[in-house]
């Protein structure tokens, strides 16, 4: 996951501009402690990466390590344009407001969002700095896409800097209903943030008509048919435009002969007749304790037999400094060891959980070594880990179970579909989709397959940007 190639410094100027809170790589040091490089964690590096190495473009984003001010530079054939956080920015902008404040607010609130007005001052601060860059790295009537959550003021800031751009914004988490929007004290802010783009895009149509419905109740603003009227006269557009991940890549790197050869290692380090598997950054909306919880009961009602069936949970560490974040990880860990400890025995653990990041291609002998796929957040924009596993089984085969409260539910209608909060429920479709002949398995597998290599990651961009007006 670590590497430090690194060559000639970046252009100044592009036509084609992402601007994303993280950089597609992440400072930091490796085992001599030298600095080093590593894919950045979460679903949104993982879409755009595949895009930006297709584009001539430029990507503006914080490389992960605080304090630290870096020239731009060309890493892996993508364009970097490094932006400076401070310690402080850090802890208020990055870990407060985006990820105390904005991330469970946005995910149904499943945990409590806090308001500080210190941590809001950070964010408009941060956002201007992100929007003065792409101010500057911007040719003349280029195209400039903002990315996510953490710069939502960024399009409004850099259309009156340079209204000669085209802007288009995508928000990769969900985006809340009016009831829950409006707890925001910055709620008219934000959205006015938001209405500087020419598209705004979300993962799921209901983002879109949330948005377009508080753009009219909220900033008074005409909206007709996906459009909205700026005070100026101007329009601005918004849909949804579900995200996707580079299938073939996927699917290639599973097929990989180092790969399988891993994945034939990883079942017989296993030993299990079946595996299951969770994949996720560790983080509250990813319905992990009810996902512990509900395999626990199965291993001691006997409905799964821990000689036989084992449960791979693989964790990357995330917002480690964020107090929701520390819960998490404490009840995760003490659930595993509780189940653990009552129902293996020496030799065997029913649960073999792993608290780490791995690259990609060790993700892709996972999803190759795994029988069921277990995703079931309480709430997600999309879920790309569903879409990997479907793209990485080449076979034809696997079980993929699936909450209904993920934005790949929508595409993903063939999986097992579970209701998180609902345990008993969610065990009776996890013995569904194992048990199912495979037959079952094959049919509903290659009507998934066929949704996710139809509707790829290039497709998803290309949809987006034909929309804003790039040909
Ligand atoms: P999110 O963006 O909220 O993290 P997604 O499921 O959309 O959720 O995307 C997660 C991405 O992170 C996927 O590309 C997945 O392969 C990757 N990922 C998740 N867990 C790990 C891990 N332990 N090691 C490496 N990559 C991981
Ligand atoms: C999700 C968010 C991204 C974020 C990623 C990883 O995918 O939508 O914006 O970058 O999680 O989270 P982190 O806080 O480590 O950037």
């Amino acid at each position: 996951m670590t590497n430090n190639s690194r060559s000639s410094q970046a252009p100044s100027r592009a036509s084609f501009v992402v601007v994303a809170n993280r950089l597609a790589v992440e400072r930091t040091t490796d085992d001599q402690d030298e600095p080093c490089w590593r894919t950045s964690p979460g679903g949104l590096v993982t879409a755009l990466e595949p895009i930006m190495k297709a584009k001539e473009g430029a990507w503006i984003g914080w490389h992960g390590a605080p304090d630290e001010v870096l020239e731009p530079f060309r890493h892996d054939g993508i364009d970097m344009v490094p932006v400076p956080l401070s310690r402080d920015e850090v802890a208020e902008f990055y870990e407060g407001f985006s990820n105390a404040t904005l991330w469970p607010l946005y995910h149904d609130s499943v945990a409590f969002p806090e308001f500080h007005r210190e941590w809001w001052d950070a964010y408009v601060k941060v956002n201007r700095r992100f929007a003065e860059a792409a101010a500057e790295v911007a040719e003349e009537g280029g195209v400039v896409w903002v990315q996510d959550y953490q710069l939502q003021l960024v399009p409004k800031m850099l259309r009156d800097k340079r209204p000669d751009l085209k802007i288009g914004f995508f928000l990769h988490i969900p985006f809340p209903p009016q009831e829950l929007f409006q707890q925001l004290p910055w709620r008219k802010q934000v959205l006015e943030g938001l209405s500087g783009a020419d598209l705004v895009g979300f993962q799921v149509p209901g983002g879109a008509a949330n948005f377009l419905r508080l753009m009219k109740d909220r900033l008074g603003l005409e909206t007709r048919r996906g459009e909205f009227v700026r005070p100026d006269g101007t329009r601005g557009r918004a849909g949804a435009y579900p995200i996707s991940i580079d299938a073939q890549a996927f699917q290639d790197l599973a097929n990989h002969p180092e790969t399988v050869e891993r994945a034939k290692e990883i079942r017989e380090d296993l030993d299990a007749e079946i595996v299951f598997l969770g994949v996720d950054r560790l983080d509250y909306t990813k319905g992990l304790r009810q996902r512990i919880r509900a395999f626990g009961e199965l291993f001691k009602s006997g409905q799964l037999d821990p000689d036989k069936a084992v449960f791979l949970q693989v964790a990357t560490p995330s917002r480690e400094r964020v107090e929701e974040y520390k819960r998490l990880r404490d009840d995760i860990e003490l659930l595993v060891g509780r189940i653990n400890g009552d129902m293996g025995r020496i030799g065997r653990a029913p649960i073999t959980y792993l608290h780490a990041g791995y690259p990609r291609q060790e993700m892709a002998a996972l999803y190759r070594a795994a029988d069921v796929m277990v995703v079931t957040p309480l709430r997600d924009g999309m879920n790309l880990v569903a879409k990997e596993y479907v793209a990485c089984r080449g076979s034809g085969d696997g079980a993929l179970v699936l909450s209904e409260f993920a934005g790949a539910a929508r595409e993903l209608k063939q999986a097992w579909q579970v209701n998180p909060y609902d345990i008993d429920g969610m065990k009776d479709q996890i013995l569904a989709a194992a048990g199912a002949d495979q037959t079952e398995k094959r049919r509903r597998m290659r009507q998934l397959r066929r949704q996710v290599f139809t509707h790829d990651i290039n497709r998803w961009a290309e949809t987006f940007l034909r929309d804003l007006g790039l040909e």
